[in-house]
């Protein structure tokens, strides 16, 4: 691999599947470096699943401890990749943070393909998604997108299509 300088913090952003843990996950096994799973991380801290955080202390509470957790493992010293939440460069000024600390890649991928993804995998422990038919499922991402679209387009890279891979992030990374 060539050499080049490897961001501190990398952080995926995106809507609920579009590959963000998948890919970060592979990406930050070809780079040697730590990867994070931003709701896992809350989760353990907040001792607590997603569903459940949201249940008893609504999306509020859930995006202040999102916000929280974003800092503190952006904290950490050791270079790594962040796979964030699908809302989190749009509360608290997440994007702000993210693009002052590291480099965001926005991974922008049809809805349609990510409703069949989300089909397919189900949409449990996503309290934003569930229950929901197909067409309400495209609905419900068509409205969080068209929220959202602005907060993803501040971060530095976008990649964009149905088959983003790892080695298309890591030439873009590499041309910064
Ligand atoms: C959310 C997406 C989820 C999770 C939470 C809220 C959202 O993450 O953070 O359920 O607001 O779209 P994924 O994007 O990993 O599904």
């Amino acid at each position: 691999m060539d050499t080049f300088t490897i961001p501190n913090n990398i952080y995926l952003l995106g809507m609920p599947g579009s590959g963000k843990s998948t890919l970060g996950r592979a990406l930050s096994e070809e780079l040697g470096i730590t990867f994070y799973d931003l709701d896992q991380y809350i989760e353990t801290q907040a001792g607590k699943d997603i569903t459940r955080i949201f249940a008893e202390d609504g999306e509020d509470g859930f995006r202040s401890i999102e916000n929280q957790c974003l800092m503190q493992l952006s904290e950490q010293p050791h270079p790594k990749v962040i796979a964030t939440g699908g809302g989190t460069p749009c509360f608290h000024k997440n994007i702000e943070y993210i693009d002052y600390h590291g480099v965001g890649i926005f991974l922008n991928v049809p809805l349609e393909i990510i409703v069949e993804r989300l089909i397919q995998q189900g949409t449990g422990g996503r309290p934003l998604l569930q229950d929901k038919s197909p067409k309400e499922l495209l609905g419900q991402l068509h409205e969080h997108f068209l929220q959202r679209k602005a907060y993803y387009l501040k971060a530095l890279i976008h990649m964009e299509g149905s088959s983003i891979s790892m080695n298309d992030i890591l030439v873009e990374l590499k041309a910064l």
